[in-house]
């Protein structure tokens, strides 16, 4: 065998046990000590969002794919900032009390028996927003008017970028028992956090990649599935996240109450989450440039 074979394949096993073999020890105690904690994992979750990378990902990804005059206009609002650095505003905000009535505005609740089958009307002001569907249609109807203030519009178009990503999540698409997975606690590589923060950042955060190596990673739809993913409406995206949801519970034999998720859960759940994010881009990108023609 070549040594520069053997190299490789020592190299391979090494990986493999590295990633595949068991958690050390010390991280097997830190579990045992925090899943009877029940307050750790609810002080520290983050409600409401995919992870700021998340956001990054998407407004990076719809940056790509916008027309030259979409570009322009996005730029004459928020530049020297770009979508992806804007994507996180949305949750930055949320500990200011004076936006707090904005809270609501991150998710829809959707119950298992419930259908979900007419959009709403397009609220007429931000006091009619309740949920995460109303606050697209009322940030694209400011974007569209021709007679809304410019600080209205960016911040408009800064709450869109965020939105598109949040109802790409399919927890934004929430059960109100749980609040969208925010109350399932489970263990994630063993460390105490839960459902939905597992959805909105651990999955993403396994990769250990940086947005922006992240997204050139991801960012290889085909001309037919970008031409799909933008011909459908606000309605079709809540559907699937719904639909999805089914898999995101699917946690396989647990004992008790203890939900601990890891390689296997990451495993499954990578391949929906990359899809997501890169739908919830192009299809921002769909957006912007209908909105800016
Ligand atoms: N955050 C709080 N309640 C929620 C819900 N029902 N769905 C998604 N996220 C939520
Ligand atoms: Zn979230
Ligand atoms: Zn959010």
């Amino acid at each position: 065998m070549k040594s520069s074979t053997r190299l490789v394949l020592l190299l391979s096993a090494l990986i493999f046990t590295a990633t595949m073999g068991s958690p050390p020890a010390t991280a097997l105690s830190i579990h045992s000590s925090v899943s009877k904690n029940h307050s750790l994992s609810e002080t520290s979750s983050a409600f409401y969002f995919w992870g700021a990378n998340g956001h990054r990902i998407v407004g990076q990804i719809a940056e790509n794919h916008l027309s030259k005059r979409a570009a322009k206009a996005v730029a004459d609002l928020i530049e020297p900032e770009g979508l992806a650095q804007v994507s996180t505003w949305a949750d930055e905000i949320r500990s200011d009390p004076k936006w707090s009535f904005a809270a609501p505005w991150h998710y829809i609740t959707v119950e298992d028996n419930e259908t979900y089958d007419r959009l709403p009307d397009t609220p007429r002001n931000e006091q009619e927003i309740k949920n995460i569907v109303d606050a697209m249609l009322y940030c694209e109807s400011v974007l569209r008017n021709p007679e809304a203030k410019r600080e209205k519009k960016v911040e408009a178009l800064k709450f869109l970028v965020h939105f598109v990503g949040d109802i790409h999540q399919p927890l934004h698409v929430g059960r109100g028992d749980d609040r969208g997975g925010n109350t399932i606690e489970v263990s994630w590589f063993w460390q105490p956090s839960n459902l939905h923060r597992v959805w909105d950042s651990g999955i993403i955060e396994q990769e250990q990649l940086s947005f922006t190596e992240y997204v050139r990673f991801i960012d290889h739809a085909t001309d037919q599935q970008i031409a799909d993913w933008q011909k459908a409406t606000y309605l079709n995206w809540v559907h699937e996240s719904f639909e999805l949801r089914s898999s995101v519970y699917a946690f396989g034999a647990q004992q008790g109450d203890d939900i601990k998720l890891s390689y296997g859960y990451a495993y499954k759940a990578t391949p929906t989450v990359k899809k997501r994010l890169v739908q919830g881009g192009v299809r921002l990108a769909g957006l912007l440039n209908s909105i800016f023609q």
